[in-house]
């Protein structure tokens, strides 16, 4: 489909997507978008519309299993600085912050509020806002992903999750329009949102100032936990399925006794059964059927359909997966 009588120099065809995706599997996009600013975000979006080719957004592709025959379609990545900024609201400016001995003045400050990109990294935020001696932001240790993608699907775990701290977000619509939401608008409920087609390519949140110590302790600790009980050095697309209603997706994964199952080049880990882990070679395809083995060993042995929590991007081969998404 011609959709752009020459295409921008930010639009490329036939891209692979594999390289960037955490599992590390999956085909080609059709089309692949790296707009430089909002406007020209805008632009690919209207332009999709116009010929009705479906757009996908790809952050850190954390959350994300790409199908092999890949995405007919658009794929937009937003790589570019105006995406990756971070305004400190001027906390990290030192004159204001410190006293004379050096110290952060933080026991009466009220809270702070900045505003990030929607493709920042959500590890690197955590981190420099523990660094600045900023807390909300600590619970989000060790989740992967980029910070509109994360938003999208209100990200967190048992610690807590990043619906707490958004208070606003600039999203650019399906028919290219820029539009800032207040949180309430956003529709935030367990893993999910009611952003739909929409973009996030800001956000702002509200963090407090606390004790710098206290702060980068309990960050560490929650990194300790998930790296003790997470295989977050291995290629993975995070936690496979939502957690159902009070119970937890990798313990009755685990009980049915799946951990190191294998199928072809994905593995269940032994170290929490709600990754998926890849090794070389594998394909999407190994990592599709492996998921449906689990659902249904899941389904028969204790009754409980898991509902997918990564994305699935593509056709045929995902359909069973993506039902469940
Ligand atoms: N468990 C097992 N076997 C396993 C894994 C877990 O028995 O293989 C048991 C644990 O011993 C524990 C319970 O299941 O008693 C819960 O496990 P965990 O504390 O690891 O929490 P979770 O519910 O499995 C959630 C999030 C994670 C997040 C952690 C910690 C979901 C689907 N998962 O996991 O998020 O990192 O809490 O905050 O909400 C992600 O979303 O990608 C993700 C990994």
């Amino acid at each position: 489909m011609e959709f752009w009588s020459e295409l921008p120099e930010y639009v490329s065809e036939h891209e692979p997507l594999a390289r960037y995706t955490s599992l590390g599997v999956g085909g080609s996009a059709r089309w692949l978008a790296q707009p430089r600013t909002p406007d020209e975000l805008a632009d690919v979006l209207r332009a999709c519309a116009r010929a009705n080719v479906p757009v996908r957004v790809l952050g850190l592709g954390a959350n994300l299993l790409v199908t092999d025959e890949g995405v007919d379609g658009m794929v937009i990545r937003l790589t570019a600085p105006a995406f990756r900024g971070v305004d400190w609201g001027g906390w990290d400016a030192p004159q204001i912050a410190r006293d004379g001995r050096g110290q952060r003045q933080y026991d009466d400050a009220s809270p702070v509020r900045i505003r990030a990109g929607g493709g920042m990294d959500m590890n690197r935020l955590a981190r420099d806002s523990v660094r600045l001696g900023l807390s909300g932001l600590e619970c989000m240790a060790g989740i992967p992903g980029a910070l509109g993608g994360i938003i999208r699907m209100n990200a967190g775990g048992r610690f807590g999750e990043i619906s707490q701290v958004v208070r606003e977000v600039t999203v650019v619509t399906p028919d290219g329009e820029i539009r800032t939401l207040a949180s309430e608008q956003v529709g935030f409920r367990y893993r999910n949102t009611e952003l739909d087609g929409a973009i996030v390519c800001e956000a702002a949140l509200e963090l407090v100032p606390g004790d710098p110590v206290a702060i980068r302790q309990y960050f560490l600790d929650v990194w300790g936990y998930k790296k003790k009980t997470q295989p977050l050095a291995e290629a993975t697309a995070g936690c496979m399925f939502k957690n159902p209603p009070a119970d937890s997706a990798g313990r009755l994964i685990d009980e049915a006794g799946l951990k190191n199952y294998r199928v072809g080049g994905a593995q269940v880990s032994d170290r929490h059964a709600n990754f998926i882990v890849t090794q070389e070679g594998a394909t999407a395809s190994d990592v599709v059927a492996l998921v449906d083995h689990i659902r249904r060993t899941v389904a028969e042995r204790f009754g409980v359909d898991l509902e997918l929590e990564v994305e699935v991007w593509g056709n045929a081969e995902a359909r069973s997966a993506d039902q469940a998404a």
